[in-house]
């Protein structure tokens, strides 16, 4: 584990986990939780935060106790139910089935060329000046360019719709003053209405002029018969965009992070391209970039021995699980050639991540095509890099190569 991570002592501490220095350097706290407090309460809103394996996994696959449906208490600037992260089976299951086949594994083998292509043009601007901000200059505009082609979405959007779901995601970047929750609940409910606004006009658009995409697609298929409606559409879509537009960019700047910290494993990446796959499941277990996951309770319910009352709210610790030495052999070791790995960075249950296969080839591509180009960079000496917590990013990451 690294030096510079600080051990908390009591369940006070270890529920400040919230804090930017945590995401920064976790596992301890993590670890801590997991040996010495499975289920701890958070300050502030007392929520309990249930952090081992198989008590995350239970909860991830009893939505009938663990509820999604908590529209009301993870208001993220809606007026109704994100479709279909904030909705349980059996409705959800029926929106994935009409999901599932437009991101299976197979068409996103597809795309794969053009993401391809479009991380060698990010790396042309940049890769023969010897330093980058990797976040903005990579990170970002790799997969949201592609998440954009695939909803048919033009480019030049993207900065107005990054700057959205940053106002849903984390309105505190956006307020003057982060502490004053009326401007940030503000940025938010403003954020949203803007978000059904773009994809109204767009709707109108598609219908008049249907494309070969995603929206087309959407206003075309049928659910049991009939058509999807309006809402339907835009509650899919509101997810779309903070779904895909934030996730692989932390989980790209989080790995490159890592292995600019950690050279041996850098150099094995470049040593052995054929590993990429293994590498990236290890990087996305350990970094966990989705820290957790909330989830409404539905019955009272005992966990690890603590009492959890019908209406309260729980964190799922996806990160903390991911770390438990009764799933992980070596749990602290990051072992690009472990055997099994069954880390639960994408969720598990029936909402398990949509976009894994899509995320999945937009990491590799990603990963690939830099090692080729830069394959021996680190970050300028005296610059400490600063994650947000939650989605665990670093939005400023300077990188130096010869
Ligand atoms: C490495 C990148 C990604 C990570 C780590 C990640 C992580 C997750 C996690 C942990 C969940 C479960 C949420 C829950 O249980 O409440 C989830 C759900 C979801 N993800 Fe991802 N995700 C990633 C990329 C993407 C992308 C690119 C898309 C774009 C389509 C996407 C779309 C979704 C959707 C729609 C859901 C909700 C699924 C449902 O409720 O049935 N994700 N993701």
């Amino acid at each position: 584990m690294a030096s510079n991570e600080s051990s908390p002592e009591t369940p006070n501490d270890v529920a400040s986990f919230f804090s930017p220095e945590v995401a920064a350097c976790p596992h301890a706290t993590y670890r801590q939780m997991v040996d010495d407090h499975p289920v701890v309460r958070m300050q502030v809103t007392n929520a309990p935060v249930i952090s081992r394996y198989e008590d995350v996994m239970f909860c991830l696959r009893h939505p009938e106790i663990f509820s999604s449906e908590m529209a009301e208490q993870m208001a993220l600037g809606t007026d109704r139910p994100m479709i279909p992260q904030q909705i349980d089976p059996p409705a959800q299951t029926r929106y994935r089935k009409i999901l599932d086949p437009r991101f299976s594994r197979k068409r996103m083998l597809e795309i794969e060329p053009a993401v391809r292509a479009s991380a060698g043009e990010l790396l042309d601007a940049f890769v023969d000046k010897g330093e980058c901000d990797f976040s903005q200059q990579y990170a970002v505009p790799l997969p949201c360019q592609a998440f954009l082609h695939l909803l048919g979405l033009p480019i030049n959007d993207l900065p107005e719709l990054i700057r959205l779901k940053d106002g849903i995601i984390r309105p505190q970047i956006l307020a003057k003053n982060a502490l004053d929750t009326d401007e940030v609940n503000t940025i938010r409910a403003n954020c949203g209405k803007e978000i059904y606004g773009y994809f109204e006009t767009l709707i109108k658009e598609r219908k008049q002029a249907p494309r070969d995409d995603l929206m087309s697609y959407l206003l075309d298929v049928e659910l049991d018969g009939d058509k999807l409606s309006q809402n339907d559409i835009l509650d899919i879509s509101y997810l779309f965009i903070l779904a895909g537009l934030d996730t692989v960019t932390a989980t790209l700047s989080c790995s490159i992070a890592y292995l600019a910290a950690n050279p041996n494993q850098r150099e094995e990446i470049v040593r052995n391209p054929k590993g990429i796959d293994a590498a990236i499941e290890e990087l996305l277990r350990w970094e966990t970039p989705v820290a957790g996951v909330p989830r409404l309770v539905k019955a009272d319910v005992e966990i690890a021995g603590t009492q959890i009352k019908q209406g309260e709210m729980v964190l799922l610790l996806l990160g903390a699980a991911n770390i438990d030495p009764s799933e992980f052999e070596a749990s602290d070791e990051v072992n690009f050639d472990r055997s099994r790995n069954r880390h639960i960075a994408f969720g598990g249950g029936p909402h398990r991540c949509l976009g894994s296969h899509l995320a999945r080839m937009e990491l590799r591509v990603g990963l690939e095509e830099w090692h080729r180009r830069v394959p021996n960079y680190r970050i300028p000496d005296g610059e400490v890099l600063a994650y947000t917590p939650g989605i665990r990013d670093i939005r400023y990451l300077p990188l130096v190569w010869d």
